[in-house]
């Protein structure tokens, strides 16, 4: 992780921080993926103002964050091995595990379900706040329900300005996507959401089969295809067919705003574009950010162009054809 761009945060505002959180106020701060918008986990008032300041439903479950993994026998019960082997490899760092709730967490972050998610983040600034406030803080990403998640404090502040009582700016997230989430609180590991820690890892060390969504796989909470979505309609579309579907927009009269990893840069007055690192670490850390740029643009449509196969390029590919739904569009 590039710790260079990590900005330190005083003393004082981590102590102003975590009375905030004491007192039932909402306080964003920087995670190693995304900055999540947090109250505290045991305070069922605190965090139904989660979902006031994001407009999201009530009944999806929020994360809850922790300062380390000797804190997990506090929030599940019935733990299964495979999950203390996935903490104790991973943890900090960018895996959220769903587990059999502990009876103290309250239903407001759980949506009413009987498992709660669980994440140890990895940056100082989360790491810090987390241990001065001395018990989990439940967190979402801190943006408005079903758009696109915060990857800069100023991020944070145009999504939800005077929404949250007080943003920790700890620079730009280093990851840029959300956390792998595996479901163990079933029969079977399942993946509910791809990240940056892949399936090949999390295979190597459960040494069991993982369950990976399908066609035919029940749908998570808030892994609706709502989520991750700019507000100009986006079409993902191959290298070879960008410069043909801008020209033909332009034909129409219409504005295309284009990302693009590899290409030159495309002709055409009515085509602006960002061309984005072509290595998929850094295109994800910057995918966001520049999904918003495009998005600012007031371009009649977004055209990306599809990443390649493999891997590595899973958690952007997944965020990428949720945002180019076309269930988010109606
Ligand atoms: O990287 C991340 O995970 C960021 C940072 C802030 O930690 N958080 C984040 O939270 O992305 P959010 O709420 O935007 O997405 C969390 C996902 C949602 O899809 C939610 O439905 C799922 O986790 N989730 C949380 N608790 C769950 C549970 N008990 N059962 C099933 N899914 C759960
Ligand atoms: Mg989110």
């Amino acid at each position: 992780m590039r710790t260079r761009e990590v900005k330190a945060v005083s003393v004082r505002e981590i102590e102003r921080a975590v009375v905030i959180l004491r007192g039932g106020g909402l306080v964003a701060f920087p995670t190693e993926t995304v900055y999540g918008l947090g109250a505290d986990a045991l305070n069922p008032a605190a965090v139904k103002k989660i979902f006031a300041a994001k407009g999201r439903p009530e009944s999806h479950p929020v994360i809850v964050h922790l300062a380390d993994a000797s804190q997990l026998a506090r929030w599940a019960r019935g733990i299964p091995k495979a999950a203390l082997r996935l903490a104790d490899v991973f943890w900090p760092g960018p895996l959220t595990l769903i587990l059999r709730r502990a009876e103290k967490v309250p239903d407001a972050v759980t949506g009413g379900q009987d498992t709660v998610g669980l994440r140890v983040p990895a940056h100082p600034v989360a790491h810090t706040l987390l241990q001065a406030f001395g018990s989990g803080i439940a967190a979402p990403s801190a943006n408005r329900f079903g758009r696109l998640s915060p990857t800069t404090a100023d991020h944070v502040r145009g999504e939800l300005g005077e929404r949250v009582d007080m943003i920790l700016d700890g620079g730009p997230c280093a990851l840029g996507l959300e956390s792998t989430i595996v479901d163990l609180s079933g029969s079977h590991p399942a993946l509910l959401r791809p990240g940056k820690i892949s399936v090949s890892e999390l295979k190597k060390v459960l040494k069991t089969p993982l369950v990976l969504p399908g066609p035919t796989s029940p749908r998570a909470p808030g892994t609706m295809t709502v989520h991750y979505a700019p507000l100009t309609p986006l079409r993902l579309i191959s290298g070879k067919a960008l410069a043909e579907a801008a020209h033909e927009l332009g034909s129409l009269g219409k504005r295309a705003a284009i990302l693009t990893y590899r290409h030159a840069p495309l002709g055409g007055a009515n085509v602006t574009w960002i061309a984005a690192p072509a290595q998929a670490t850094a295109y994800a850390r910057a995918l966001y950010s520049n999904l918003r740029r495009l998005d600012q643009k007031r371009v009649d449509v977004i055209l990306v162009e599809e990443v390649p196969p493999g891997e590595e390029w899973d958690a952007v590919r997944d965020r990428l054809e949720k945002a180019a739904s076309p269930k988010e569009r109606s």
